[in-house]
């Protein structure tokens, strides 16, 4: 709550990406990944068919698989025949979530030990004891480490690190630079899912707050800042608005932004150097043809 004034009250306002996700915000995040346009989910599904037999070589089998934003737990479950991992941890900050996917995938895999872990891993990562220390391959997928300035993403990769051991591993996926059109349009689509996914957090927001924003004073905007090499999304004041809600209120001009999310694109040489910074050593890159998103298996260089 408070994060979420200080935010509001800044002179360039903004509200972190992880108040998107309420349940009706989940649920748009899912529709986007069925995008047309939204091409990551589908392109890092690719590379994981194309390079299973490489990636598995990579990790070995019988290790100890901790999935982090499992969500459904379906990417990497696509992978369980061919790793026959020795036990399977599912985190997510929805548990909820979590426990459905995983009865079903214990149904589908009775002999594979699972556990569910509910905790917000971009902050702390304090696994139960119940998580074998043996060969841990952490799997970071789906480009969410895009949503750190380095200074933020190092930190995160240190901390995953320090907690795998010397035989541990990470497979981690990296959104990519590319025609800023492809880039644009993924987070600005036809169908303008995104658009009702960005301006949800002001739903959301109100609720917890008790605030009086009004979407129809909002829109969408999302575009690609090639000097950081982000897209930028924001919410566009289309008039004049005032804000209020208990104790506080923010007057926002006509055209006023608040910044709302950054989504980091990596080149395959800025993606091995934010590696290395974090103490890690990129052992294999694997991308697509069009070289749209890299998926990358990385081993700790030092303790
Ligand atoms: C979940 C952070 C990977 O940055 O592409 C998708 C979030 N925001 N469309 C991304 C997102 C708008 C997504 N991540």
């Amino acid at each position: 709550m408070d994060e979420l004034k200080r935010g509001l009250l800044a002179s360039d306002a903004w509200i972190a990406p992880k108040f998107f996700y309420d349940l009706l915000g989940s649920r748009l995040f899912a529709a986007i990944t069925a995008l047309p346009e939204y091409y990551p989910p589908r392109v890092e599904a690719e590379i994981l068919t194309t390079y299973r037999k490489e990636i598995a070589q990579a990790l070995g089998t019988r290790a100890t698989l901790i999935d982090l934003g499992a969500g459904n737990c379906e990417k990497v479950a696509g992978l369980f025949p061919i790793l026959q991992p020795a036990q399977y941890v599912a985190v997510d900050i929805s548990v909820d979530f979590l426990r459905d996917a995983l009865d079903h995938l214990s149904r589908q895999y009775p002999d594979t030990d699972m556990v569910g872990v509910g905790v917000d891993f971009s902050t702390q990562l304090n696994l139960p004891a119940d998580v074998s220390d043996k060969r841990r391959t952490f799997f970071y997928l789906g480009s969410s480490i895009g949503n750190f300035p380095a200074a933020e993403a190092v930190p995160l990769l240190e901390r995953l690190r320090r907690n795998m051991g010397a035989e541990g591993g990470l497979l981690i996926g990296m959104d990519l630079v590319k025609p800023i059109a492809t880039l644009e349009a993924a987070y600005d689509d036809a169908l303008g899912v995104t658009a009702a996914f960005n301006r949800n957090v002001l739903l959301h927001i109100n609720r917890i707050l008790v605030s009086d924003f009004k979407l129809e004073d909002w829109r969408h905007v999302a575009l690609f800042n090639p000097q950081a090499s982000r897209i930028e999304m924001h919410l566009e004041a289309l008039r004049e608005v005032r804000v209020t809600w208990p104790g506080g209120e923010r007057l926002f001009a006509a055209q006023e932004r608040i910044h709302t999310e950054n989504s980091y694109k990596y080149t395959p040489e800025s993606a091995r150097t934010l590696l290395q910074q974090a103490g890690f050593m990129a052992k294999q890159v694997w991308t697509d043809p069009m070289g749209y998103f890299a998926l990358i298996y990385a081993t700790p260089s030092r303790v």
